[in-house]
Formats: C-alpha cells, sequence, structure tokens
C-alpha cells in the first residue's frame, strides 16, 4: 500500500507504476506493453495533434468492505469506445484487448487502490488515439490504444453536497449531428470556455443547453443531468449529450426503487418544478444541485432548500455505491471481481 493521504485525494493526476498500451500497425493489433513511461513518443503529424482524432473513456476500480477489487460496468465502457471510435473513423480495440489491459492496469498498480472506508476509487482512463501521420484530412492508418490510472476522490470538492451549477447558452459543447454523443476529446476543448466562466464566476459546472433550440437541458460539462419530481426521475433525451453509464444504471436502480422513468426533452422552464436534481457520472457519481442560475435570463432555479441532498438522490447514491464498494448484494451483476 503506498504511502499517500487517501482521504484527501481530490480528482487530479497522481502517479503510477505502470500503464498498459497497444499499438495498431500494419492492419493489425500488436501485443499488450506494459510501460512505466509518463510519456508517449509520437510522429508529429498523428492525426489526434491536428485533427482530434481521439477519444477516451473513464472507468472505476474500488476496494470494497470485503477487500475484494471491483470494477464497474467494464462493457459500457468498452461498447461506448467502440462508438467513439467509429464516429471520428478510428481503428476499434477488440474487446478482449479492452478487457485484459483494464485488468493489467489495475493489477499492476494495485498499491494505488484506495483502501476501503476512504471514499476513494482508481479511476482508470483508456484512451484510443490516430498516432499515424496524415497531412491532408483524413483517418489515419496507426492507431496507439493506452490505459493509465490513478486513485481519486470526489470529482466536484464538495463532495456529496448539493452545488450550484450555470447554465449557458452562449457557448454549445456538440452540435446536433456532430459528436456529442460520443466520447471524444473534441467535446471536451469546445467546453472549456464555458466551464472555466462558470468556475470563475462561483458554480462547479456549466450546463449546457441544447444547440438548436436553446429550449431544452442537453448536460453539464462532464456529466448527465437528472431531475426528480412527483415520483419520477427525468432525464434529458438529446442526440448530443454522451450516454452515461451511471445514469443508465441510477436509472435502472430507480426504476427498481418505485420511481418512473422518463427521458425525453427537458423544458429549461421546467427545472423550477424540480423537488431534486444532480448531474451524474463516473467522475461525479451523483452531485446534488442546489440551484441553477441562468446568465442569460438571470433566473435562478432554487432545488435543494436546505443545502442537503434530498432524499432519493440520497437512497440512489447509496445504492450505486453500495454496489460498488460490495456493501450490497450485486444484483444487476455490474461489478468484476479483480484478483488482486
Ligand atoms: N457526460 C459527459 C460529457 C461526460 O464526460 C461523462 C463522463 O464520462 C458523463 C456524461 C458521464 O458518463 P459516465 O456515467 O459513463 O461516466
Ligand atoms: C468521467 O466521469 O469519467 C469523465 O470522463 C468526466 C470528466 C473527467 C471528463
Amino acid at each position: 500500500m503506498k504511502n499517500i493521504d487517501w482521504k484527501n485525494l481530490t480528482f487530479g493526476y497522481v502517479k503510477t507504476d505502470y500503464n498498459v498500451r497497444c499499438y495498431y500497425r500494419n492492419g493489425k493489433w500488436g501485443e499488450l506493453e506494459v510501460s512505466s513511461s509518463e510519456f508517449v513518443n509520437m510522429h508529429m503529424a498523428a492525426t489526434c495533434l491536428h485533427y482530434g482524432q481521439e477519444a477516451f473513456e473513464g472507468l472505476k476500480a474500488y476496494r470494497g468492505k470485503d477487500g475484494k477489487v471491483r470494477l464497474f460496468r467494464w462493457e459500457e465502457n468498452f461498447k461506448r469506445l467502440q462508438r467513439s471510435a467509429e464516429a471520428i473513423m478510428m481503428q476499434q480495440v477488440p474487446e478482449d484487448i479492452f478487457r485484459e489491459a483494464c485488468i493489467k492496469a489495475i493489477q499492476l498498480n494495485a498499491e494505488y487502490i484506495p483502501p476501503y472506508g476512504t471514499g476513494g476509487s482508481l479511476y482508470i482512463r483508456p484512451m484510443l488515439v490516430g498516432s499515424g501521420a496524415k497531412v491532408g484530412v483524413s483517418p489515419a492508418d496507426e492507431y496507439l490504444f493506452l490505459i493509465f490510472v490513478t486513485p481519486v476522490g470526489p470529482y466536484f470538492k464538495e463532495g456529496f453536497k448539493p452545488v450550484k451549477m450555470q447554465l449557458a447558452r452562449d457557448y454549445d459543447r456538440a452540435a446536433p449531428l456532430g459528436t456529442g454523443h460520443v466520447k471524444v476529446g473534441g467535446n471536451y476543448a469546445a467546453s472549456l470556455r464555458a466551464g472555466e466562466r462558470a468556475h470563475k464566476e462561483g458554480y462547479a459546472a456549466t450546463i449546457f443547453a441544447d444547440a438548436k433550440t436553446k429550449q431544452y437541458i442537453d448536460e453539464a460539462g462532464p456529466a448527465n443531468f437528472f431531475g426528480i419530481r412527483d415520483g419520477k426521475y427525468i432525464t434529458p433525451d438529446s442526440g448530443s449529450i454522451l450516454p452515461s453509464i451511471t445514469n443508465m444504471s441510477l436509472r435502472e436502480i430507480a426504476k427498481d426503487m418505485g420511481l418512473i422513468i422518463e427521458q425525453r426533452h427537458v423544458e429549461i422552464s421546467e427545472l423550477g418544478t424540480f423537488e431534486e436534481a444532480g448531474a451524474c457520472g463516473t467522475a461525479a457519481v451523483i452531485s446534488p444541485i442546489s440551484l441553477i442560475h441562468d446568465r442569460e435570463t438571470g433566473i435562478v432555479y432554487q432545488i435543494s432548500k436546505d443545502g442537503e441532498p434530498g432524499k432519493w438522490s440520497k437512497k440512489l447514491y447509496d445504492f450505486l455505491t453500495g454496489v460498488q464498494f460490495g456493501e450490497i448484494e450485486d444484483k444487476f451483476k455490474w461489478c468484476t471481481i479483480v484478483p488482486c
């Protein structure tokens, strides 16, 4: 076990010992390689550096109450990486390479998995980039698939405490027929200006409106949005948001708890009617939202009245994290035990 201040981990980069790499060259994927270098040596004309051929994933492994290490829903992250690769014309990674690379990266860095009870987890960051040289705009012939891991704490420093968010209409993170539905680097570059402005103005994150009509909620910069009202779990349906695996899981849990699931357009004007709202994602887990400030109209939608997470948000959070930390039965069969 490494000498790390586990309880005060943030969502930042901590160096670990190894990463795992695999190269696609001459029309085929090679063997998995283990590296202890934090650097990637790459051709200066690689397509990821010029034309944005870059996709990534984010998943977590947890040290459970029983000491076992659980990897959460890696198959879903694999499927999403396939969709991202397809969307920006990159070579897809075979499933066995993805799975083995995840497991190897966890096992080789097992000493960096935060101990049970600290609230931390091991964040796993797979990435796929066009490494082949091109000057004309076209897909690369060579690709690098790499996974590194890093121990993390909460994404928002407040943890499971309601945060303020800012609704922005003057920036779009993704176009309606663009790449918002896949996890490619360009979406995050496009979200940076709005996100940094939100931080400077005192908000934890930006919530983007749909780019076409600006009438509906799309999602937060790094997480999906959900609201709860009258026994309903309501979450946006939009072609330009990332299908969140956390949101998918919460919908299953919510349904099981008796909530009605509505996945549909969510009007901005509806924000004031929610009894609870939150941002959800691997990094964010559930981040309850206290209020949303509409930067353009000045309207403040107050959601949490007492500064505490709502009843349903707490139940959902407890169930999800309970499964991840092996505290309650994994009845949906979401976790893969990784021997280490
Ligand atoms: N939306 C965006 C834009 C994200 O970057 C993420 C993080 O992956 C999510 C939503 C949440 O997705 P997931 O729950 O699969 O981590
Ligand atoms: C995640 O939740 O895994 C993310 O990728 C969000 C953010 C760090 C980009």
